[in-house]
């Protein structure tokens, strides 16, 4: 089983990532890690732990990250898609007792950024970071250690828009968005990195009858991905990418396709070269990869490492991995 953590903000398609990655059997999830994003990072980590406890996991630790990005000011969060409490409404309202004996019940000593570091120097070269939310919490760590990239076995974020349009503006995905800084500072190491962005997560849509199977045939797991993503498909279909007269109503699972791709690399095509995110002005958030090779005439373009950019996708085998293994009734790890 390959050791993950997940640093997540939770988040509808960030519970489904979480949900998946319990349910796959290459996966050992040791921990999710949250940041502000979807919602602000009191609620993401809340919800993170909720989450875990109605997947019915028990052995997965929760660290609470950052409440805002590395230079800019925040942004507000996305609870026009994500719903009022960032999982599409279903946060109980009454108060929510946690299985006491869980690992998640009270939240790690270490905050996210300190845990990501502690735990790949206590496994070094084995643990995958998948970042799904704002890149704040990893850029952090990489502060904290500059060797983190010898130390992870890699590093894939959810996150950027190459020749696919944005999703909060014409240039710009969320998460590059809410904390470009971070994101540009990622792409300037040197490390085994992958960049999961729109240019693959709009071709894998998940319909809504797809999500009504899940919840009729995936147990409790099933129940709550069915439930929570009510809100978000609306979103999807309204405004988002799935939007238009005659299609299903669908939404995107973003963040289950980054963990996606670290169970099965060979379904993606990557291009590979120098990638930046603009850090402000119009296009703030945008991701750029030199794909021609320039012999560069400024100096924001020289000796930067190369970063892996998934542009293709077999999303059929995508759709039908992440549906068969949550529509496994109780698929989570005890
Ligand atoms: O743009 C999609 C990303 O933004 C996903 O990670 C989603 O959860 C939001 O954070
Ligand atoms: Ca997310």
């Amino acid at each position: 089983m390959k050791p993950i953590i997940l640093d997540t903000d939770p988040g509808v398609d960030d519970a489904m990532a979480i949900a998946y990655a319990l349910a796959h059997p290459k996966l050992e999830l040791l921990a999710l890690t949250t940041v502000f994003g979807n919602t602000n990072v009191d609620a993401t980590t809340r919800n993170a732990s909720w989450l875990l406890d109605r997947f019915g996991a028990r052995r997965v630790d929760v660290a609470r990250g950052a409440a805002t990005p590395l230079v800019q000011a925040p942004l507000p969060h996305s609870e026009f898609v994500h719903g009022a409490d960032g999982i599409g409404g279903c946060y109980p309202v009454e108060p929510y007792a946690l299985d006491s004996t869980a690992r998640h019940a009270s939240l790690h000593r270490l905050a996210a950024a300190e845990y990501i570091v502690e735990a790949a120097r206590a496994r070094p070269g084995e643990i995958t970071l998948i970042a799904v939310g704002p890149m704040t919490n990893v850029a952090a760590a990489l502060a904290l250690e500059p060797e983190l990239p010898s130390l992870l076995e890699s590093l894939v974020v959810m996150g950027g828009a190459l020749d696919e349009p944005g999703n909060v503006t014409p240039a710009a995905e969320a998460n590059f968005f809410n904390d470009p800084h971070a994101a540009d500072l990622l792409m300037g190491v040197e490390w085994p990195m992958t960049v999961v962005g729109l240019d693959v997560t709009h071709k894998i849509m998940i319909a809504d009858s797809d999500l009504d199977r899940v919840g009729a045939q995936g147990g409790e797991t099933g129940r709550l991905i069915r439930d929570t993503s009510r809100f978000y498909v609306d979103f999807y279909s309204t405004k988002g990418a799935a939007r238009g007269e005659d299609r299903e109503p669908a939404c995107a699972m973003h963040d289950a396709a980054a963990v996606a791709y670290v169970v099965m690399p060979d379904a993606f095509e990557t291009v590979s070269g120098p990638a930046r995110a603009v850090p402000d002005g119009m296009a703030a958030g945008q991701l750029l990869v030199d794909r021609a090779g320039y012999t560069y005439a400024t100096d924001h373009w020289q000796d930067r490492p190369s970063t892996a950019v998934c542009m293709a996708v077999d999303a059929e085998r995508v759709r039908d991995d992440f549906l068969s293994r949550l529509t496994v009734a109780g698929g989570a790890q005890a």
